[in-house]
């Protein structure tokens, strides 16, 4: 095949080299007997020139140049030049390209829903009031969301979403957990609540879209798997239309036997996901300063070992702050923010883990505290005072799992395969599932869960 240069790649040692792009149109100025293209590859851009008279240039081409439609795919044959000054407005800036030849590929349609450059625009600067920018809606984004895919902070924005998925495996394959694939299609409800998608399966009738693989990894590890993990869709039916939920997201989950106490799993999750921060701030260096010129944003902060605080002392932290909290009830999402803010300012971290929560905060799997059944042997972890972790000791005797699913409203033979699984000897274990958007959201400090879902579901969302 013939040699085909990176956008990216290009730069002074290529000077009076003949190359061949493949890139899209991002932008084309014709002016009489010349034309500007900016030729865009990924995020990276570079300014092709072409001039009548120049070698290989007719008027022709010119003026069919100037007319192709922005985004449309182009072959690019030209030589590599320094400009006079050099091109602020593209990202490779010390070189440019001579045109020889142009062939378009793929041809745009030239009606475009929006331009890449007003979706790529900083923050920043729509705060002016009078700015002259076209601000492009979420909604119209997610509407077209290939094309909204196409801008640098999306583009990072994916990468840095792909990093988290493969920092949890690799985290977790080191210490030998067993990567595992659970059912999606269930027969009764995971996680309790109304919150699930039914639909009817085959010849044997009722049942729904999983909620977690909760189950289904606690039967591996009485399968003696040990330890296990599952990156996998997980569906919920919630009515909730805030930025932060969606109706099918990424669990990241885990399990795992624990001898003496759950801090076991709290350990695991400490070094997994700081060496989760360390990693992304490492590969994707790059990436993370593409996100920061569109949506800048403070580096997350976090210390290791991690800070853990349990519910109770969270409470004292809130009701010293006057804020109303019920000491046996959850906390809410706004309160969660507060308590985050109070342990930014006293701890200086913004990744921290609360343990110890009240039982009726909890599902019904969840392992009541052995000195005070008003608790629970549990945690959420949060980044920047949000929610990305809940887990717990499970509870491994069939007779109170029983108990606590009826307690919980939950009918009993949808699950009963899943309670006598521990009927033949139970190790004592406990996990936790992780939401793969809501990570990658909270290090980055977006706004918007749906900026880190690529097609997301929500509940009046089903396409693209
Ligand atoms: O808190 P959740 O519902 O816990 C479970 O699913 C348990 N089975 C976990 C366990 O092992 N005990 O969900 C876990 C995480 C949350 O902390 C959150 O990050 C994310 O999943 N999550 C959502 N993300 C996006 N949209 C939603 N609607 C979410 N609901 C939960």
């Amino acid at each position: 095949g013939r040699a085909w240069t990176r956008v990216d790649a290009l730069n002074e040692t290529l000077k009076d080299r003949e190359v061949l792009l493949r890139g899209r149109v991002h932008n084309v100025r014709g002016k009489g007997k010349s034309a500007f293209i900016v030729l865009r590859q990924q995020t990276a851009t570079v300014q092709v020139t072409l001039f009548v008279d120049d070698v290989n240039v007719s008027k022709g081409m010119v003026k069919w140049a100037s007319a192709l439609a922005r985004e449309s795919v182009v072959d690019v044959k030209g030589l590599v030049v320094h400009p006079e000054v050099p091109i602020e407005s593209c990202t490779q800036k010390e070189v440019e390209v001579v045109c020889r030849e142009i062939h378009c590929i793929s041809r745009s349609d030239p009606e475009l829903p929006f331009l890449i450059e007003d979706a790529s625009r900083p923050d920043s600067a729509f705060e002016a009031e009078d700015t002259q920018f076209v601000r492009v809606l979420q909604d119209t984004r997610l509407n077209n969301r290939v094309m909204d895919l196409r801008t640098p902070a999306n583009n990072a924005i994916f990468k840095i979403q792909s990093g988290v998925g493969t920092l949890f495996r690799e985290a977790l394959l080191r210490r030998n957990f067993t990567e595992i694939h659970t059912p999606k299609l269930i027969a009764g409800a995971s996680e309790g609540g109304a919150a699930v998608f039914k639909l009817d399966y085959m010849q044997v009738g009722p049942a729904c879209l999983a909620q977690s693989p909760q189950l289904y990894k606690q039967m591996a590890i009485m399968g003696d798997l040990e330890g296990v993990f599952e990156i996998g869709p997980v569906f919920r039916a919630e009515d909730s239309n805030t930025h932060r939920h969606l109706c099918e997201f990424t669990g990241l989950d885990m399990e795992m036997t624990i001898k003496e106490h759950y801090d076991e799993v709290l350990d695991v999750l400490d070094e997994l996901f700081v060496s989760m921060f360390d990693g992304l701030n490492e590969r994707f260096k790059r990436e993370i300063g593409v996100v920061n010129e569109q949506h800048p944003f403070e580096p997350l902060q976090y210390c290791r070992p991690s800070l853990r605080l349990t519910f109770e002392e969270g409470v004292k932290m809130l009701q010293e702050a006057g804020e109303e909290v019920d000491p046996l009830g959850d906390i809410g999402t706004e309160t969660e923010r507060v308590l985050g803010r109070l342990v930014k300012e006293k701890y200086g971290t913004d990744f921290y883990m609360l343990t110890r929560y009240p039982l009726n905060a909890r599902p019904f799997y969840t392992m009541p505290a052995p000195d005070d059944p008003n608790y629970t042997n549990s945690f959420d972890i949060f980044i920047r005072g949000q929610e990305i972790i809940s887990g717990a000791q499970r509870i491994h005797d069939p007779k109170l799992l029983a108990e606590r699913a009826e307690a919980c409203g939950i009918e009993l033979p949808t699950i009963q395969p899943y309670i006598d699984s521990f009927k033949y000897g139970a190790m004592p274990h406990g996990g936790c599932g992780v939401g793969l958007e809501r990570v990658a959201m909270l290090f980055l400090n977006l706004p918007n869960i749906r900026k880190t879902s690529m097609f997301p579901r929500d509940p009046k969302r089903l396409t693209p």
